[in-house]
């Protein structure tokens, strides 16, 4: 075994071992901590770095540690009590990631207005998905659809995947690192959801390396309109010039909807 393999073996523990992170995906700590090592002149700087990475893809969206258990015996009491009231805990437990929170005020019409025109999908994939599949209420689906997400953190997919079995949902979810593994399955639809710009801090070019190796014809994708905290004012335009030169360079048409906390492009893929 060689100096690096035993210093990145040592950073992944590092990483893994504090409780803010013993929950990412193992792939993606050892695939940042390689980089960070090669780049950082001692093995506490990469740690760090690797660290400051992590936060700013996954991290940064959770004011508190998410009570999975607590939230699905909420889940699981309110599905007793009907639709309503199992859509209200739904929105209160999604409340509890700051990026899926920023859309419930739109919620009702967010997927009504984007996905209205298109016709049902077999397979949607949500890509990166925070607790974005708890929406799946206000989803304009068939029952029947199959519904695959990815995120990074163990925890949050396995109460994903309880919250699919209570709810009835097809499909399942996955932890995966989509910069370094995207997702290889066919889909109708691919939702990509404020994400790209916590990628970008991953790995410059994976966002245009995820849109082009998703296996879908149509791309939900959209950018945070509103900062965390009101400090990225005038972002929107800064992504939305970014990608549409992305978009040009492929020559995939996009339509355009505009939401108060979020920016959001259908597009048609090829
Ligand atoms: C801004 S949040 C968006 C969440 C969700 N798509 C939504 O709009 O509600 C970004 C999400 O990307 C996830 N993420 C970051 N890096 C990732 C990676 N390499 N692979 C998969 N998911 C990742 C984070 O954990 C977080 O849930």
């Amino acid at each position: 075994m060689t100096t690096s393999d035993t210093n990145l073996d040592a950073l992944v523990a590092a990483v893994l071992g504090s409780s803010k992170y013993r929950a990412v995906s193992p792939d993606l700590v050892r695939a940042v901590g390689a980089r960070e090592l090669a780049a950082r002149p001692t093995l506490k700087a990469a740690i760090k770095a690797t660290k400051n990475t992590l936060h700013q893809a996954g991290g940064a969206f959770t004011d508190a540690p998410i009570d999975y258990g607590r939230a699905l015996a909420e889940l699981r009491a309110a599905a007793a009590d009907g639709d309503e009231l199992f859509r209200a805990a739904a929105r209160a437990v999604m409340a509890r990631h700051t990026s899926t929170r920023e859309r419930l005020p739109t919620l009702d019409e967010f997927y009504a207005a984007t996905l209205a025109a298109l016709p049902p999908p077999g397979r949607v994939l949500d890509v990166a998905c925070g607790l974005n599949p708890l929406a799946w209420p206000w989803l304009p689906l068939r029952p029947t659809t199959e519904l695959i997400a990815y995120d990074i953190y163990a925890d949050q997919i396995a109460f994903l995947n309880d919250f699919f079995a209570l709810a009835g949902v097809a499909g399942r979810a996955e932890v995966r690192d989509v910069v370094g593994h995207p997702p290889d399955e066919p889909a109708d639809l691919a939702l990509v959801l404020k994400t790209l710009p916590c990628l970008e801090a991953i790995d410059r070019r994976a966002p245009e390396r995820l849109l082009d190796a998703i296996q879908a014809p149509r791309l939900l994708v959209s950018f945070p309109a509103q900062s965390l905290g009101g400090r990225r004012k005038g972002m929107a335009a800064h992504y939305e010039a970014h990608f549409r030169r992305l978009l040009d360079a492929r020559g995939w048409p996009a339509q355009r909807f505009v939401f108060d906390t979020e920016l959001a492009f259908l597009v048609q893929k090829g």
